[in-house]
């Protein structure tokens, strides 16, 4: 099929360009990898729910119980008249958690790239809090994005649970704590969940669950491809990946070509060496005091940390400093 074509199919759609261009450009790289971003259509999204209750995958449950436990202390951070602003909300199921403790939290505003999700969650919100205005944002929140205009008045405080910045290489991480410290402004609490270093075993079993709900997550990415992109990727023909790199301490996944063969996507003929990979994401585990140390950079002070009993994970309070 040629580009053209398929660009004559979505005329109003530039997120599938963009999508199409990220594909391309990331499998004609070497080593080849997809961006992490394009998991979640709807059936990545409910696969990540799938995940997050999975026996293996430890982060969730730990996240939700330090919340449950602390979420008053973390609501005396906030000022009166707070925006709780959410990177990346999904289920916003943590945020309710903030919400239940912290009255200052006047208006919440969930910032994700799955539209669908947004929409549905936010008349859940609006139905379960009558009394918080709910905002909620359309948009990939690793790019520069608006806030709504109504949010002038209040304080603000950002939140980002999940871990989702151990998703970010170094610099992405770093570019951004300062955005967060940008958009959120002088005095701004940041409430952010980071997944601790830990011993191989229990970190690669989070990411190999026996159900195979990561596996199904990691090649929903090669049918979207080929649902979107018009690509005929043989999903029979790959298989899920991942490991802990413990020098770089983090744990890698991939999807692994079984076979030598080709792929036709966007116009383009993919060639596959037997065993060889692309690379999809990164989950990078710190300590409390490196990620302390990396916000510390980024124009934020480290004001507190709470782990669970197991020392597994830990949710850490940042606030903004003077530009
Ligand atoms: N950020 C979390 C983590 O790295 C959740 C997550 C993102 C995840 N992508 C994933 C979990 C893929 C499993 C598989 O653990």
């Amino acid at each position: 099929m040629s580009v053209q074509s398929v660009v004559a199919r979505h005329p109003a759609e530039d997120r599938y360009s963009a999508f199409a261009r990220d594909v391309i450009e990331g499998l004609t790289a070497r080593p080849k990898r997809l961006s992490p971003k394009y998991f979640y259509d709807e059936t990545g999204s409910r696969l990540f729910e799938e995940i997050t209750a999975l026996p293996e995958y430890y982060p969730t449950r730990c996240e939700l119980a330090i919340l449950r436990q602390h979420a008053s202390d973390m609501a005396r951070l906030l000022p009166p008249q707070t925006a709780l602003i959410e990177f990346g909300s999904g289920s916003s199921r943590k945020a309710r958690l903030l919400l239940d403790s912290a009255p200052a939290i006047a208006a919440y505003v969930p910032v994700d790239i799955s539209a669908e999700w947004l929409s549905e969650e936010a008349a859940r919100l609006r139905h379960d809090y009558p009394r918080l205005a709910v905002l909620p944002v359309a948009a990939d929140f690793t790019q520069p994005f608006g806030l709504p205009r109504s949010l002038a008045p209040l304080a603000r405080a950002g939140f980002f649970p999940g871990s989702t910045i151990g998703n970010f290489e170094a610099h992405q991480a770093s570019a951004f704590l300062r955005h967060a410290a940008r958009i959120l402004g002088e005095d701004a609490i940041l409430i952010v969940g980071i997944d601790l270093v830990k011993d191989a075993k229990t970190l690669t079993a989070a990411y190999n669950d026996a159900a195979g709900v990561t596996a199904k997550f990691n090649l929903n990415l090669l049918a979207r491809i080929n649902r979107e992109l018009g690509a005929d990727f043989d999903l029979a023909g790959f298989c899920h990946q991942a490991f802990y790199n413990r020098e770089r301490q983090r744990i890698e996944m991939h999807l692994a070509s079984r076979v030598r063969q080709q792929v036709q996507v966007y116009g383009r003929m993919i060639e596959f060496r037997a065993g060889e990979t692309i690379h999809t994401e990164n989950s990078y585990k710190y300590t409390v005091e490196s990620f302390g140390a990396m916000a510390r950079g980024c124009g934020w002070t480290p004001v507190a940390a709470w782990t669970d009993a197991d020392a597994y994970f830990s949710v850490q309070a940042l606030r903004a400093a003077k530009q």
